[in-house]
């Protein structure tokens, strides 16, 4: 383990009817607030109005800016910023999933400068300076509930790149389980494969003697393993909803990453894949992640065989220990088909016409990843192996 500083000031507010403590929570924010939301999930489930009776009861001056797609658009982040500049909005409240969250903190960022959003997202400049947001989430996935990270398109250059800032992390969010039992069976999947997804890219990571990190991460994986084929077959289950709610939130709140980053190659390719083709997230991860894990195996087998024996139960009698990390793969690849994830790329139309461009992007600003850093080549290889 490296020597490290944690730091997560975010007040997370867990269960049932807890939209009420937006009392507590907004008024010492500000007085006009700007209400993020996506394409109108929460006006289907209840959820919208049931915040509106609340924002109104304590008196607050409401501002509305709907319409954030999946994997966010600059164009949409730069139009929040403007309405924000020009209502002069005190404080935002960003509700919905990662995407909704991720605009909301890119908007909150650039309604304080006057250079272009896409600025932050390029590292071409920070923020000095952001209006305070909290969050009320509905979709159990990228954890961005409680980080400081970002995730942003650029659909007329077709880039779409990560980006954090300490003014990122929301001042409060609030996790109720009930308003993510309207999220249907295809994002459910996409949320299970994604919160998975964060904890391996830590798990695989550039440090060693991480012990205490190494049983959180198993133990987090394996509480999502029992409960999310039992979710998926029972999607008004409050129970297991709430158990993949926190495991989306500790899989990327900081808690499971201390004292090394990770590798992060994996969602480095991801991002230049639905950056090209605009897939969702965790269905590319789901086709991607089991090939960067083939592909990285010689690096360390023991630490593929101890994810296979400590997640999968997979047993090493017999076997050597390249034979036991194979199969802890090939079990999380049954795993995920089980519960409905795409497993190749053709399930998106996407074909070998791009793989260079893909692999390209993804390594723009040189190699990826810290367990094993990988180039150009090595992508297109994963690439390929993934169509
Ligand atoms: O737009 P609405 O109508 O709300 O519908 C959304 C959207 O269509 C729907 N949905 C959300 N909550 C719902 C619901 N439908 C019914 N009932 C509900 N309660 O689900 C669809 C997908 O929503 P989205 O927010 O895009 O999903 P997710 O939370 O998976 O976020 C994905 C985005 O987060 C980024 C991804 O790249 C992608 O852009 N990531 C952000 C990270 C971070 N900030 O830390 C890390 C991740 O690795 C990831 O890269
Ligand atoms: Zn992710």
């Amino acid at each position: 383990m490296n020597d490290f500083t944690f730091y997560n000031p975010v007040k997370l507010i867990f269960g049932k009817g807890q939209l009420s403590k937006l009392a507590e929570e907004l008024p010492t924010l500000g007085k006009k607030v700007l209400v993020v939301y996506g394409g109108g999930s929460i006006k289907k489930n209840g959820l919208y109005n049931e915040l509106m009776t609340v924002l109104r009861e304590i008196g607050m001056e409401i501002h509305e800016f709907s319409g954030v797609e999946p994997n966010p658009r600059i164009s949409t982040a730069r139009k929040g910023a403007a309405i924000c500049k020009e209502k002069d909005i005190d404080v935002i409240l960003a509700v919905g999933g990662g995407s909704v969250i991720d605009c909301t903190k890119l908007i909150a960022c650039a309604a304080k400068y006057d250079g272009d959003a896409w600025d932050f997202v390029t590292r071409k400049a920070k923020p000095t300076d952001a209006l305070p947001f909290g969050t009320v989430l509905t979709l159990a996935a990228t954890g961005s509930e409680m980080n400081a990270g970002s995730v942003i398109t650029n659909e007329e250059t077709q880039e779409k790149y990560g980006w954090g800032s300490p003014f990122n992390f929301p001042k409060f969010s609030i996790l109720d389980p009930t308003y993510t039992l309207s999220v249907p069976k295809d994002q459910t999947i996409y949320g299970i494969v994604d919160m998975m997804s964060h904890i391996f890219e830590q798990y695989f990571n550039e440090a060693t003697n991480t012990p205490i990190q190494d049983e959180m991460c198993e133990g987090v994986l394996r509480a999502i393993i029992e409960a999310a084929p039992k979710l998926v077959e029972d999607l008004d289950n409050y129970e297991l909803r709430k158990t993949i709610l926190l495991a989306g939130t500790l899989g990327l709140n900081g808690f499971l990453r201390l004292g090394y980053q990770g590798d992060w190659a994996t969602h480095e390719i991801e991002h230049a894949v639905s950056a090209v083709y605009d897939i969702p997230h965790a269905g590319g991860l789901a086709i991607l992640f089991p090939h960067w894990m083939r592909y990285n195996v010689h690096v360390n087998p023991n630490r593929f065989a101890k994810f296979a024996k400590n997640v999968f139960g997979v047993n090493p009698e017999g076997k050597t220990t390249e034979e036991v990390a194979f199969e802890g793969i090939n079990r999380l690849s049954a795993f995920w088909s089980s519960i409905g994830a795409p497993e190749t790329l053709k399930y998106y139309g996407i074909d070998d016409s791009k793989i260079s461009i893909m692999a390209e992007k993804a390594t723009v600003n040189g190699k990826i990843g810290r367990f094993n850093k990988i180039g150009k080549e090595d992508v297109e290889e994963i690439l390929r192996a993934s169509l």
